[in-house]
């Protein structure tokens, strides 16, 4: 250890901490009230900014990743406004319709931000240079760009399709069929939005099902859209340049975010939680359904409907979890759960294998890398290769003790502090800033429930 002398920069302040700690305590019991759904969020806002007056919003996330969406949207020219907590409107300017932003749109940690309004500038005929921070400017857009590309965008990107970006939309968009080479609700959502400023009729056929958010919303606001199965999977086709309704949208809880206190409470025995109005789309409730094969108990009750999107209250229990083989053809109805479904798994009895989860290494971090090496320093045995993750359950408490870094990922950082509250060690993570991306108040929420998660002051 160095000592301090008058030459040091040691005596500058040093910069605060963003930790927090996770540790064993009674079981959780209580109701919570999870966040709006991020990407139903982001397609009331982007969507709203393309109708024909004012779209009003119940239940939106006001998660910093939806921050980015709106002052996007406001730096082309769009009224977006809060009239009272999760109360928004929007006021639309119709397809085509938004101004050249005069500075470059900042879009933060969001992916969806990024991915999803280039499907919204395909159709606009000025430049707009796009970036976000270290963890965003990472990864890859060129899924998005290539056929965007097609459609007749032009775009100046960094290396390997990575942003900053510089992004040239075209006055008259060449309509295509296109289909997905990967799994994705971001890249499917980005070409049906440039479709709406196309001529005639833009398909995405996706192989694998991915979730159907934009399309419920397209026509929820009155877009034609014809959606069909074919032997090279769902043909989703818009018409384009017609004009989208301002509608009121309910914005459901969150499934993502309801997972983190789902397997909390299963995990932490003799807790009972409940959680009203979660998101049920088929296209997102793979966790649950994995959770309930390693032996969770979720009972479903007052399933509901709210502007095109089914939802559901739930009720978790402490059970006793075994491990379980969650096949590839789960993987996109429940991407963004493997981090806190890799939680669960280290407290099972028996192996659990994650198969056709290649694209975890593309998220907010190298997912796979990240819980790999946070299981592992909590004494877990796992291993993974570039396409799947196995994990060897240590039949209850893992013996934790350990710091994890979450590398920008938000979902990495709540993982492992739900991780903390059933290990024999406290578990701490360097820094739990990023969970306001989806989950503004995440460790007050797990507090209300009994949790003893502490953040550094
Ligand atoms: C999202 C789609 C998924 C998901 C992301 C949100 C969306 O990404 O991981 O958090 O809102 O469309 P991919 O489209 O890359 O699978």
């Amino acid at each position: 250890m160095t000592e301090n002398n008058a030459n040091s920069p040691a005596s500058e302040p040093s910069s605060p901490s963003h930790s927090a700690t996770a540790r064993r305590a009674g079981p959780l019991l209580g109701l919570m009230d999870v966040p709006g759904d991020k990407s139903i969020s982001h397609r009331a806002l982007m969507l709203g900014a393309l109708a024909v007056g004012t779209t009003h919003i119940e239940g939106l996330l006001e998660g910093d990743d939806i921050h980015a969406t709106a002052n996007a949207l406001r730096a082309m020219g769009i009224t977006v406004v809060q009239d009272a907590p999760g109360v928004w409107h929007v006021d639309g300017v119709g397809v085509g319709g938004l101004h050249a932003p005069d500075d470059v749109l900042d879009l933060g940690n969001s992916g969806t931000s990024a991915r999803l309004l280039c499907g919204l500038l395909a159709g606009h005929g000025f430049t707009a240079i796009m970036t976000g921070d270290d963890s965003l400017r990472k990864r890859p857009m060129n899924r998005v760009l290539d056929p965007l590309t097609q459609m007749g965008v032009r775009v100046e990107t960094r290396e390997a399709g990575q942003m900053p970006i510089s992004f040239t939309g075209a006055d008259m968009l060449l309509p295509i069929i296109y289909t997905l080479p990967v799994p994705s609700a971001q890249v499917k959502s980005a070409v049906l939005l440039a479709g709406l400023h196309a001529p005639g009729q833009t398909t995405v056929i996706e192989p694998i099902a991915t979730r159907d958010h934009t399309e419920r919303m397209l026509t929820h606001m009155g877009a034609v859209i014809d959606i069909t199965e074919s032997s090279e999977g769902r043909r989703i086709t818009i018409t384009g340049q017609g004009e989208l309704s301002p509608a009121s949208v309910t914005v459901p809880s969150d499934p993502s975010s309801a997972a983190f206190p789902a397997v909390a409470a299963t995990i932490v025995p003799d807790s009972v939680v409940t959680l009203e109005g979660i998101g049920m789309n088929p296209a997102r409730v793979g966790i649950f359904k994995s959770l309930v094969d390693m032996g969770a108990s979720i009972e479903k009750t007052n399933p509901r409907e709210e502007s095109g999107e089914p939802l559901a209250d739930l009720k978790i229990r402490g059970s006793a979890l075994t491990g379980a083989k969650i096949p590839a053809s789960r993987a996109a109805s429940m991407i963004d759960e493997y981090p806190v479904l890799a939680m669960a798994a280290a407290c099972a009895i028996g192996t659990s294998r994650f198969e056709g989860v290649g694209e975890l290494r593309v998220k907010e971090s190298d997912r796979l890398a990240t819980l790999e090496a946070g299981l592992r320093a909590c004494g877990v045995k796992v291993e993974t290769d570039a396409d799947s993750m196995t994990i060897e359950g240590c039949g209850g408490p893992p013996p934790g003790g350990a710091t994890i870094a979450t590398s920008l990922d938000h979902r990495i950082a709540m993982s492992f502090l739900v991780l903390g509250l059933a290990t024999e060690k406290p578990v701490k993570i360097d820094d739990i800033r990023p969970s306001k991306t989806s989950f503004p108040d995440f460790a007050e929420s797990m507090r209300c429930l009994g949790a003893d998660i502490r953040e550094a002051s």
